[in-house]
């Protein structure tokens, strides 16, 4: 027979014995910021539906990538915003596009004080805004994407990334990159696959910062919404192919599946709280329906108690602000 006088909420009294007996900590090292610049600004612009984040110029980019290695974040990821976009999203390749510029630029400024990624996707430079080549009856020719992906890889990798995140859920990218990458000499040069990228309407807010052209969808190459086992033949192949680091995207909608792929692999997990996962509790907090900088930090643990080491947030360096000094 137990005895009865068994009482959970001795645990929870004070909040020392709360940070006692914590199960999950959130560090600033565990959340990496993603990083919009546009080429051809010289100031920042704001994007009207992710409020507090910007189009950053160069300029504007090196000063914010400072700020966020000083606040002590794992890592950077950059996205690029170019003036022209083409059916084969050549600046994207270009050694002088956008993104590889910005790359260049933040790896001078701020050396190995962070870990420097990119996303390695057509969509930022293409004119119909998919994330590969259209074959001529205007489907999205994986193997095409692939050639165009390697160089992408190599281009990224030259310009001084640390790590390459291929998001266009190609089949086949992750070895297709790791191959072009260790061709060219770049062996050290890391993969952070998006390994589990489903077709989601958060993405909403992204694609207007992205000045996005997509007319439709990508529910051919990006994920069904309903699938979890689909997932984890995704990681598997994706372990298999070479990736160093395994991502799952969105995260809230989808921790049940963080869980199961840190479960099924042994690489470390991360998780992308997408753009219309902060937009969404922006806009609840502005209306004063919600305590931000508390739903803020919740959203974040329950991402890492689910299984995700390496957290993407548009709030890194403000959580990490919060962060500080707490255990
Ligand atoms: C594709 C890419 C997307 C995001 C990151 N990489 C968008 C998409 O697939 O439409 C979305 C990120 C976000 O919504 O915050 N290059």
């Amino acid at each position: 027979m137990s005895y009865p006088n068994v009482r959970p909420r001795r645990l929870r009294r004070s909040p020392a014995v709360r940070r006692l007996v914590g199960e999950t900590r959130l560090a600033p090292a565990d959340l990496v910021l993603p990083m919009f610049v546009k080429e051809g600004i010289t100031e920042p612009r704001p994007i009207a539906s992710m409020p507090g984040v910007v189009q950053h110029s160069r300029e504007s980019l090196r000063k914010a990538a400072a700020e966020a290695v000083h606040a002590g974040i794992g890592g950077i990821m950059l996205f690029g915003v170019p003036t022209r976009k083409d059916e084969t999203g050549s600046g994207g390749v270009d050694p002088d596009g956008i993104l590889n510029a910005a790359i260049r630029d933040v790896v001078a400024e701020v050396g190995d004080g962070t870990v420097v990624m990119s996303d390695l996707c057509l969509d930022e430079f293409t004119s119909h805004g998919h994330c590969g080549l259209l074959a001529p009856d205007g489907t999205v020719d994986n193997d095409a994407t692939l050639v165009a992906y390697a160089e992408m890889g190599i281009a990224q990798a030259a310009a001084g990334a640390h790590m390459v995140g291929p998001s266009g859920m190609m089949d086949g990218q992750v070895g297709a990159v790791r191959r072009a990458l260790d061709a060219a000499g770049h062996t050290d040069t890391a993969i952070l696959a998006y390994a589990v990228k489903y077709a989601s309407s958060f993405y909403g807010p992204f694609r207007d910062a992205m000045e996005s052209s997509l007319d439709g969808d990508r529910r051919t190459y990006q994920q069904d919404p309903a699938n979890l086992r689909e997932s984890l033949r995704e990681v598997r192949l994706d372990v298999a192919e070479g990736a160093d680091l395994v991502m799952v995207k969105p995260a809230l909608p989808y921790l049940d599946v963080v869980a199961a792929v840190r479960d099924e692999v042994d690489v470390p997990v991360a998780a992308y709280q997408i753009s219309g996962e902060f937009a969404m509790v922006e806009a609840a907090a502005a209306n004063g329906w919600i305590d931000r900088d508390q739903a803020v930090l919740e959203t974040l643990t329950s991402i890492r108690r689910a299984g995700a080491q390496v957290i993407l947030t548009y709030w890194a360096v403000e959580a990490a602000r919060m962060l500080r000094g707490r255990y």
